[in-house]
């Protein structure tokens, strides 16, 4: 079992993360550019999905083309989650979708489940997780422990814009078999869980602040 993370590095997710950062960046642009990030992000988190050859008739000739061995299983974490599906859905538009909720306990920073909605067929296929947030990690743990009890093996892909060193460890002594793409690693924690220098609460900021006993 291992954890590894992945450092997309490109001048476009640089570009559009300096954005997401920005605490003057109004919600309609966040959500812009956290889809941008995505799309970048899964484009990378997804290079090793396996192709079988096919024939393909072209208006010439037959030839031989690659397509997708299967189709992954795409789990967005609500809220914030939900800023890739749709950059997840154009790269892979036949991949099934699963909805996992998890909010976190202000006071402990535990995940608090209230959303299962996994597909039924997971078994056998690549899952990939998507949440642009890993600060304690707490939350992915719970997402990725589903996904094993309903028969995913082998790599999770998991897909997130920050992740802090602390939630990376919590995941590795978790003993979770990931393979992590972010676009950045910050430096740590603070008081609240919030990762620094971050960019906020993702769900917040693409959705607004639920009431607080939602
Ligand atoms: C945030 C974030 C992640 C989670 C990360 O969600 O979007 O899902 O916290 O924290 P963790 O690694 O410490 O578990 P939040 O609970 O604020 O819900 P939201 O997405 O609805 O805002």
């Amino acid at each position: 079992m291992t954890v590894a993370v992945h450092l997309v590095e490109h001048p476009l997710i640089a570009d559009s993360l300096t954005r997401v950062r920005d605490k003057n960046t109004p919600n309609a642009l966040f959500r812009q550019e956290l889809e941008r990030i995505g799309t970048l992000l899964i484009a990378e988190a997804t290079r090793g999905l396996a192709t079988h050859e096919v024939r393909v008739t072209t208006p010439l000739v037959s030839t031989t083309g690659r397509a997708l061995t299967s189709q992954p299983v795409v789990v967005p974490v609500l809220r914030a989650g939900l800023g890739f599906v749709h950059a997840a859905q154009e790269l892979l538009p036949s991949a099934d979708v699963g909805f996992i909720g998890v909010s976190r306990d202000e006071a402990t920073f535990q995940p608090k489940p209230y959303v299962n909605k996994l597909p039924e067929n997971i078994a056998g296929r690549q899952c990939i997780v998507l949440d642009p947030m890993l600060a304690t990690g707490g939350s992915l743990a719970h997402t990725c422990q589903l996904l094993l009890e309903r028969g995913a093996t082998g790599t999770i892909i998991v897909v997130c814009v920050l992740a802090a060193p602390e939630g990376i460890a919590l995941l590795k002594s978790a003993g979770l078999d990931l393979a992590i793409y972010t676009a950045a690693v910050d430096e740590h924690l603070n008081e609240h869980a919030f990762i620094v220098p971050g960019l906020g609460d993702a769900g917040d900021r693409q959705f607004g602040s639920p009431a607080s006993s939602s």
